[in-house]
């Protein structure tokens, strides 16, 4: 049996969602649960975009205890500079540096010929090896890339000290013999007097990503690259956990096992989604809401008379607690913390008295408190805005002409209640009439979601929104939750609001991607 190691990049490709900002803070949190889920490498961002992403790589570094931390580089000197200085500190350190290297990449955005580019890559992998002794390479695109002169860039890469060579599906176009067929071929012809470790990193764009993940490691790739949840730019990237779960379920056609604690899924999975703002749909393979749920009748008695004749994989297996107990309004402090230990949440001390709080609101609310809405409330994200302000509280006034009148209160950092209203012609767009009015920034509502945590008509509600700050074209995704739908809504907009401030206030760097620079 192969261990195959797994490297995140949610915080660097994932990051590239329209919508996702991921702040510093969350960042951190991510990756220490990543380490938990036994990721073997994080790449936690790309140094050279901006300040923030350069501190986050910075704090994620001195984080992580067990689990190698990357950096993305251009091949470009100073990129692999800030890399080197953002992940000096790490205990695992590695360095990933790309170029493209299709035709259409070489004609229209580098305007270089082949043998340019094997100089490049030469040149910067040789340089990077000299402040990293662990160095990854890409190609860019490299699935449309011709076969010939992709080993000849692969061999130029693993000449010059690269020990893993990363094989991007940089737009989801290749087909799952087509993908095992690069990788036994490269795996056959690269040669090396080192152990070198092949990986597969592909985006959805065809619906094809995990099965071209998974036609890689069968080829012999030795680690793969991927995000939670498959969040990434377009269809997004290969989701991790579903990799994860075919190879533990499929271990006898693949032969080969990942590292992960399987049951740290679900957690790492709703944070993901959380932070990201991005809901898991509902029938999402291995984390969605009915990746358990039988409704059919026969599907129904199947499982009653034995679970494996419709279940293959067991929800416990990814971190679904059965037959758990629900907490409830007479539930105490003690009765939390275990809860929230037992489900395996991460949480700072200094947090509890809050968490505590919210708890015993909800309780008084609701019945039955379980173990989603646990998560929900503890991994939750309250975004503070430059001024300081939370929102408290609203009401709702209907109107003898059909219009509703909000009331929005929020609390300044003095602990001052101000109220604005304004009207609309239902309560949300009231509500977020009255939050614009107290902004005073021009956004635009992108989309509005709402789902249910849990089942049952006393469900606490999340809103899911994506606005957009009109002034810079940026796209911001915020959630807010709570047992009444109209306050999720004022929360999750608020919460998008802040952002927007943020961005306004040059505290969160516009966003920037590889794709956005020049290479070279
Ligand atoms: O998809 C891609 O090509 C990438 C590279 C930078 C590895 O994300
Ligand atoms: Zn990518």
């Amino acid at each position: 049996m192969r261990k195959v190691e797994f490297l995140d990049t949610t915080l660097r490709d994932g990051e590239q969602t329209p919508g996702v900002n991921f702040s510093i803070k969350e960042k951190v949190a991510i990756a220490k649960q990543l380490e938990k889920w036994g990721i073997s490498s994080i790449e936690a961002g790309f140094p050279a975009a901006s300040p923030d992403s350069f501190e986050a790589v910075k704090q994620i570094a001195a984080a992580m205890t067990t689990t190698a931390v990357s950096g993305l580089a251009r091949s470009v000197k100073s990129d692999i500079d800030a890399c080197y200085e953002a992940i000096k500190d790490a205990k695992f350190p590695q360095c990933h540096v790309f170029i493209a290297t299709s035709p259409i990449h070489r004609e229209f955005k580098l305007k270089k010929s082949k043998e340019e580019i094997l100089d490049i890559i030469k040149e910067h992998v040789t340089y990077a090896r000299t402040k990293f002794d662990v160095v990854e390479f890409s190609p860019e695109d490299a699935t449309r890339t011709e076969l010939d002169y992709l080993l000849q860039v692969v061999q130029t890469a693993v000449d010059a000290g690269a020990t893993y060579i990363n094989i991007p599906d940089t737009v989801g176009f290749t087909t799952p013999a087509e993908f095992g067929h690069i990788f036994e071929y490269l795996i056959a012809n690269v040669k090396s007097d080192r152990e070198i470790v092949f990986s597969p990193h592909c985006h959805d764009d065809l619906g094809m990503a995990t099965a071209n993940t998974l036609a890689a490691i069968k080829a012999g790739a030795g680690r793969v690259e991927g995000t939670v949840n498959g969040i990434g730019e377009r269809a997004g990237n290969v989701a991790l956990e579903e990799v994860a779960v075919a190879l533990n379920i499929r271990e006898d056609f693949y032969q080969a096992s990942s590292p992960l604690v399987l049951n740290e899924t679900v957690n790492t999975s709703e944070m993901v989604s959380r932070y990201s703002g991005i809901a898991i749909p509902k029938n999402k393979a291995v984390v969605g809401g009915n990746a358990f749920s039988h409704e059919s009748g026969i599907h129904q008695d199947g499982v009653l008379k034995n679970p494996l004749t419709y279940e293959i994989i067991t929800p416990e297996l990814v971190g679904v607690k059965a037959n758990s107990l629900p907490l409830g309004k007479l539930s105490g402090r003690h009765a939390f913390v275990e809860k929230i230990k037992e489900l395996g949440l991460a949480f700072e001390e200094s947090e509890l008295a809050q968490l505590f709080a919210k708890f015993k609101k909800l309780a008084d609310k609701k019945h039955e408190i379980t173990d989603a809405d646990i998560r929900a409330l503890v991994t939750g994200t309250d975004i503070e805005n430059p001024e300081g302000f939370r929102f408290n509280d609203l009401s709702i006034t209907s109107n003898a002409d059909g219009s509703v009148t909000a009331a929005i209160s929020m609390i300044n950092i003095d602990g001052e209640e101000v109220e604005v209203l304004a009207n609309g012609k239902g309560s949300v767009e009231a509500i977020f009439n009255a939050i614009d009015k107290f902004f005073n920034q021009t956004v635009r509502l992108e989309s509005y979601n709402i789902e249910a945590v849990t089942d049952g008509i006393d469900a606490q509600a999340r809103v899911l929104v994506s606005v957009e700050n009109v002034d810079t074209d940026t796209i911001f995704n915020a959630s807010g939750l709570d047992f009444d739908v109209l306050k999720a809504s004022a929360i999750a907009y608020v919460n998008a609001n802040a952002l927007v401030q943020k961005e306004n206030a040059g505290e969160i760097g516009h966003k920037v991607s590889e794709h956005d620079y020049p290479t070279n």
